[in-house]
């Protein structure tokens, strides 16, 4: 379907998810363009274009700034830690370190982030403002066939195909997010969250059913850093939410985006959809050097349950 911009969108997802052609975003866009991506972004939940994402660190940073708030990795460089990117708008999501070395297992805490994005997650929901949108830019990839793409799911599919009890039952429900939840679960053995006990720690609270901001559709906002329900017996929250996720990942709400040439850009809508990192074969062979943003909601529900005057952000010390 073409727009007045001309922008041509072609659903690649079963029920979501878009490629777009007649956009270069080598270059910067014009308010009305910015406009119907928005749109388009909402109503699909993920979009990529192919080879013609934003050129530099730079231009992705002012690129996504168009379209709220970004987010950035402050909390680590005031910890002093060394970043191998130094704009504090971009997560490195590469298997490098500082030095440009592809990272080997013996760096435990990247090996553990990796396995933590590798659960179905939505960016930032362990926070008290919960993230809108992330863009990630492809630099280098690594060869064909060695993994490293990317899935999404369909979390407003999902609702609508709940059963008319569940949606009941879940109406008013408050889940609490921790990114140590995420990471214990896909790290069971690493000595770095053994002794922490996700309850100690402040957890983002949000609606378990959200409706969203642009397409007015109820959202299952649950993902693996959902640790328990608030006011539920630990247990009983905690089976209800493997429920709800195992419902969730049903390859009917699936879509896999794989990643072919440097320049490759995706955008997806963290109130919308979940998505994971795969681990591949590349891991400890290949260079795999994305770069992400991400904007922080503005909506009405970004804060959900959370004081907005209350501002922390989860990670190891
Ligand atoms: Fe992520």
């Amino acid at each position: 379907m073409p727009y007045a911009t001309g922008i041509e969108v072609t659903q690649v997802g079963p029920t979501f998810a878009a490629e777009l052609q007649g956009i270069n975003l080598n270059h910067p866009i014009s308010d009305e363009t910015l406009e119907e991506l928005k749109q388009i972004i909402g109503k699909y939940g993920v979009v990529s274009v192919r080879k013609l994402g934003p050129k530099s660190d730079d231009d992705l940073i002012a690129f996504g700034a168009r379209f709220g708030e970004l987010d950035s990795i402050r909390p680590h460089k005031r910890a002093g830690r060394k970043m191998r990117i130094p704009q504090e708008e971009i997560f490195d999501i590469s298997n490098l370190d500082n030095n440009g070395e592809i990272v080997t297992t013996a760096d435990a805490e990247r090996t553990a982030t990796a396995y933590g994005n590798a659960l179905w997650h939505a960016d930032g929901t362990f926070n008290p403002r919960r993230t809108h949108l992330s863009m990630l830019r492809a630099v280098t990839l690594p060869p064909e066939g060695t993994g490293g793409h990317t899935e999404y799911l369909d979390a407003a599919q999902a609702y609508d195909d709940l059963s008319e009890e569940m949606k009941e039952k879940v109406k008013d429900l408050v889940a609490c997010h921790s990114l140590f939840h995420n990471r214990k679960t896909a790290n069971p053995d690493s000595p770095l969250f053994k002794n922490i006990v996700p309850q100690d720690h402040p957890m983002g609270k949000h609606k378990v059913v959200q409706r969203h901001d642009i397409t007015g559709r109820s959202v299952l906002f649950i993902n693996s850093y959902a640790h328990h329900i608030d006011g539920m017996a630990l247990e009983e929250g905690q089976a209800l939410i493997r429920e709800l996720f195992d419902h969730m990942k049903q390859e009917k709400y699936m879509y896999v985006h794989h990643w072919k040439s440097t320049g490759d850009f995706v955008i997806w809508d963290n109130t919308g959809v979940l998505h994971r990192a795969t681990i591949g074969n590349y891991q400890h062979h290949h260079v795999r050097d994305l770069r992400r943003i991400s904007t922080l909601d503005s909506g009405p529900a970004a804060y959900g349950m959370n004081d907005p005057g209350t501002y922390w952000q989860q990670g190891l010390p």
